[in-house]
């Protein structure tokens, strides 16, 4: 690590070096043109970054709106020293240099469309542009990426269908996609890419959940605020089944809580506020031994929450001291050590809990 940095330093050095050479004799190198001129070679740090730049120029030319000033730092060669862009060796060649990621988070921008700018940057791994203002659609370019595993364009306006190039990128881990205004079906292929994060939330997302995709990795899912319908499928346990956040809020699901659901033994977070769940609440519930955070208010749930079966011994409690947790079930559940509530009225017997918890499907 540190001599690949070492390296990339002394790399910046050498092209500052040559940028000033290349000044005091008077070479001039065109900044934007379709194919870098030869003696860029010597001028750039690294071909690679030469090649970038006038996509980047590209890029900077449409952006419509900087409200802090952060594209005055993309003049030079010096691509590694523009705001937002970070270099580093791509893993096929350590001794070049290239735009390893970007991160745009926050920073505002405007610009019709990421086309020709996210699908041109070869080397990229990481590309963070949460809360600017892109529009348009991610092109199918951007499938052929190598490295990209972590494309958050969160809170933009980017529109059209689900972007199908995101199916095509083979190493991504991470996508976040939320508060866009995209709209249509998410291909039931997404489950089973190798995410460990999927965020689509506030998407005009109108589908039913997957049934058996067969098992993903997901870690943090996120499909809230969308028009998901349907029952929860029995096969979430196996789906899902290393979850720790699946947030579901705000939806159309519909049906009985499935049994399953107490198989996420992974999951710290589970919320399906807001949706049109019916039915019993279900004890196996009591099976979820990573639970710190169970929210089921907004549906037509009854019956209680088991007051034992937590794998470590936590008690529950809704939120509020010495509310009881038998009639209807409202509010975000929470396990604590602090605050134990006694049920003292059961609706169903409870079964004893290891036999519970021992079913498998
Ligand atoms: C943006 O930065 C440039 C270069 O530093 C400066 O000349 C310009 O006045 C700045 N504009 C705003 C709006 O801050
Ligand atoms: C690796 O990158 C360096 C620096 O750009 C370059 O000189 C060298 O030719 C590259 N090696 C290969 C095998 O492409
Ligand atoms: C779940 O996590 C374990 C441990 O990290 C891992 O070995 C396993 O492959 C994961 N399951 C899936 C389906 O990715």
């Amino acid at each position: 690590m540190h001599n690949t940095k070492t390296s990339i330093k002394i790399q910046i050095l050498i092209a500052t070096i040559l940028l000033t050479l290349g000044h005091s004799s008077g070479i001039d190198i065109p900044l934007l043109g379709p194919t870098p001129l030869v003696t860029d070679i010597i001028i750039f740090a690294d071909q690679r970054l030469a090649v970038v730049l006038p996509i980047i120029q590209n890029f900077k030319s449409i952006i419509t709106s900087d409200p802090f000033n952060v594209t005055a730092t993309w003049t030079g060669r010096d691509v590694c020293a523009y705001r937002g862009f970070y270099c580093e060796s791509p893993p096929d060649n350590q001794s070049a240099t290239a735009v390893a990621s970007i991160d745009f988070n926050g920073f505002r921008l405007a610009a019709p469309t990421l086309d020709g700018f996210l699908d041109r940057l070869p080397d990229l791994a990481l590309f963070h542009a949460n809360s600017n203002d892109f529009g348009g659609a991610i092109s199918a370019g951007a499938a052929s990426l190598p490295y990209l595993y972590e494309l958050d364009v969160s809170n933009n306006r980017l529109s059209g269908p689900f972007p199908e190039a995101v199916l095509g990128m083979s190493g991504l881990v991470f996508l976040d996609l939320r508060f866009n205004a995209l709209s249509g079906a998410v291909p039931p292929q997404l489950f089973g890419r190798g995410l460990d994060a999927l965020f689509i939330n506030n998407y005009l997302l109108a589908t039913r959940l997957p049934d058996n995709p067969g098992p993903t990795s997901i870690v943090y899912l996120t499909l809230s605020n969308n028009r998901i319908f349907g029952p929860i499928p029995r096969s979430i346990s196996r789906t899902f089944s290393n979850v720790s956040e699946i947030l579901l809020l705000n939806n159309l699901l519909s049906g009985c809580l499935p049994y399953e659901i107490g198989f996420l033994t992974e999951a710290a977070v589970i919320d399906l506020g807001g949706n049109r769940l019916t039915g019993p609440m279900g004890w196996s519930v009591g099976c979820l031994r990573s639970l710190e955070v169970l929210n089921l208010a907004g549906n037509q749930l009854y019956g209680q929450v088991p007051e034992r079966g937590f794998g470590r011994e936590e008690e529950l409690h809704s939120g509020i001291p010495g509310a009881a947790l038998g009639r209807g079930v409202r509010g975000v559940f929470r396990v604590a050590k602090v605050l134990p509530v006694h049920v003292d009225v059961r609706a169903y017997p409870v079964p004893p809990a290891a036999a519970l918890c021992g079913l498998r499907l």
